[in-house]
Parts: C-alpha cells; sequence; structure tokens
C-alpha cells in the first residue's frame, strides 16, 4: 500500500508474524520513469525471510517491459501488475483500476507483458470499473494468457473503499481461473477471513488496512489455521507497535524533520485510530508535535485491556466488513 508498506513497515509486521509474501507499493511506470528507490530497498533490504513481489503500475507497454526487465535484476518472487487503484489522478491517465474501461487494452498489456516477463507475473485487479457485470469479460482475458495468479479486490473501481465486497465475483474466478485465486478486501479479524474463504474458495488471503490496525492478523490466521492458541492483543501492545513504526520510520525517513514526521504517522495512524472505539481518532487528529503523538498514544492505548477484534461498525475507514459474516452481524 502506496505510503504504508515499505521497509520498516514489513519488518515491523513480520516480528508479529509475517505473510507468506509481500507486495511492494506500486512502482510508477511511464516513459521518463525510473525505478523508485526507496521502493527498492523494500526488496534489496527485505530481511524478513518472506518473498516480495514487485507490483507496477502504468499503461505504457514498453515501459512496463522495461520496468519488469529492470525489476528482475533483483530478489523478486515475481511482478504484479496493478488494475486496482482508483485514485482519480491515476484513472484519469488510463492507469491502475482506469484500466478495466478498456478491456481490449487490458488485454493487449497482459498479453504482451506474459511474453516478455519469463518468471512470474501476477494481476491485481478489481471487479470493474462501473459494475462486476463487467467482471466475466476481464476473467475471459485474464484467464487467456497463463497469469501465475489473480488477486481480486472485490470492489468495482467507482465502489472505491465504502462499500461490502462482492465474494460471488471472487468465486467466480475460482472456478474459471487455472492459477490461484487471492481474495482481498475487508479482511479485519479472523471470522471476516475464514468467511470470505468460505464464501469464494480462494487460495489465500491479501489483507491491507486490516494488517496496519492489527499487525497480528496474520499470526492469528496461522494459529487458527494450525488450530493452535490465538495470541490476543493488549492496548499496550499496540501502543508498543505505535512506538516501533514511529521511530523505525523515522529512522529510514531522509530530511527528518519531526513536525513533518508526526503528520505523515497521523496517515498510517488513522488505519489504527479509525479501528478503535473512542476519542483516539479524534484526539490524533490534532496532534502537531512528537510530543502531543506521544502524549495521546499514551492517553488512549497504556492499559491492559483487549483489542476488540474488529473496527466499529460504521467506521469511515472501514465500510462494509461485516457484510462478510452476517450472522455475526444479527447477533450483535
Ligand atoms: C493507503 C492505501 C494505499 C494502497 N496502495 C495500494 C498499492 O500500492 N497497490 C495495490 O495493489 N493496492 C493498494 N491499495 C489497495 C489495497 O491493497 C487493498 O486492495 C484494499 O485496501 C482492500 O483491501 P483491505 O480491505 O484489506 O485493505 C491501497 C489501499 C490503501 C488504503
Amino acid at each position: 500500500m502506496q505510503d504504508v508498506t515499505d521497509l520498516p513497515f514489513m519488518r515491523i509486521i513480520a516480528r508479529r508474524g509475517a505473510p507468506d509474501w509481500f507486495v511492494t507499493e506500486y512502482f510508477r511506470v511511464h516513459p521518463d520513469s525510473c525505478l523508485n528507490r526507496y521502493i527498492l530497498r523494500s526488496i534489496d533490504e527485505n530481511q524478513t525471510g518472506r518473498p516480495v513481489f514487485a507490483q507496477m503500475i502504468g499503461r505504457d507497454l514498453p515501459s512496463l517491459i522495461r520496468s519488469a526487465k529492470e525489476l528482475a535484476k533483483h530478489d523478486i518472487a515475481g511482478i504484479d501488475l496493478n488494475l486496482g487503484c482508483p485514485a482519480p489522478i491515476v484513472c484519469r491517465k488510463d492507469a491502475g483500476g482506469g484500466l478495466l474501461r478498456n478491456p481490449e487494452t487490458v488485454n493487449h498489456l497482459i498479453g504482451s507483458l506474459r511474453e516478455a516477463i519469463p518468471g512470474r507475473f501476477t494481476v491485481k485487479t478489481r471487479v470493474g470499473y462501473h459494475s462486476e457485470d463487467e467482471f466475466p469479460r476481464l476473467l475471459e482475458i485474464f484467464r487467456s494468457h497463463a497469469i501465475d495468479g489473480l488477486s481480486i479486490h472485490g470492489r468495482t473501481v467507482v465502489e472505491r473503499y465504502q462499500t461490502p465486497v462482492h465474494p460471488d465475483c471472487v468465486q467466480l474466478a475460482v472456478q474459471t481461473m487455472p492459477c490461484p485465486v487471492i481474495a482481498n478486501g475487508n479482511v479485519v479479524d479472523v471470522s471476516t477471513a475464514q468467511s470470505y474463504l468460505a464464501q469464494t474458495g480462494a487460495a489465500g488471503l491479501m489483507i491491507g488496512r486490516g494488517a496496519i490496525r492489527n499487525p497480528w492478523l496474520f499470526s492469528q490466521l496461522q494459529s487458527t489455521f494450525n488450530s493452535t492458541p490465538v495470541f490476543a492483543p493488549t492496548y499496550r501492545d499496540l501502543w508498543e507497535y505505535v512506538l516501533e513504526l514511529y521511530d523505525e520510520i523515522a529512522r529510514e525517513t531522509a530530511k527528518f524533520n519531526p513536525l513533518a514526521h508526526v503528520q505523515r504517522m497521523k496517515k498510517t495512524l488513522a488505519y489504527i485510530s479509525h479501528g478503535l472505539e473512542g476519542d483516539f481518532e479524534y484526539d490524533m487528529r490534532r496532534a502537531r508535535t512528537p510530543e502531543d503523538f506521544q502524549e495521546i498514544c499514551r492517553k488512549h492505548l497504556d492499559h491492559d485491556l483487549p483489542i476488540p477484534a474488529r473496527p466499529p461498525v460504521g467506521s469511515k475507514l472501514f465500510c462494509g466488513f461485516e457484510a462478510l459474516t452476517p450472522a455475526q452481524r444479527e447477533c450483535s
């Protein structure tokens, strides 16, 4: 995830139970681009023991092929193409999710990249641009090019992050794609993960915001799958994690400025504070100085209560996750 899943983030997550693999933030690719050096560090200096896929975003085929070849000189598990980013500035340029408006361009790009990339080549997509009715045609295209994996954020581009996901689309992909299909979107705890897997039959899960809020989620899932005790983090565990993020990202920041660092940290912290009840989010939005930041964390996180498994229903940054487990929703 842009501006989040960098080298220190991967390191900090891995200490709490790493995922089976990581995917980098996307490398922007265009005729004048060169590989972003900071993102490259999450490949070259990765000591998590877990493989890293390098993700590219762009629409210019010669540039994408050039960048894929440059990336292949690094220790990557494979190349991933982003067909999911909904940011208007990206879609306006017909890159990321914007490409889904033109399936024939997607067909040409994926076919040509598949021919040019000798190693693993995977695709990250949404289920359509305007409507999930577009998904069967997209799947036909993905099927015709021997890609090595398909990760699906189960929303359309216009749904951005605001709706429940469409597990039926992911299930259709599982039933019709010859490669492993990975389900993504709205996994926030063990039960949403189990439910998404059960509803789709996906080979695995990709987890984004839920893992920022709860970096123990990968280990909790591994314990659940292995029927071993599941770690239940407390607010104080969360505090320690936040402080590690603060310090380690600070250490990696060129031209460190304490006030700018607080603003940068608030962007990541939003996925934690919006995931908790109470005033942590309200207070954190007002933090200006490192002292404010530390004091607000201390005020809200310095105790031993367990962190609730899920964000509050109605949270602005976690929308629609409760639809993955309707039975639980009815009980609550
Ligand atoms: C801040 C932010 C940055 C993101 N950056 C990327 C990215 O670089 N590449 C990508 O494939 N998806 C990116 N995404 C989308 C996530 O990978 C994921 O598909 C989406 O958040 C839904 O999954 P989740 O509910 O597990 O977060 C980003 C999402 C957020 C919120």
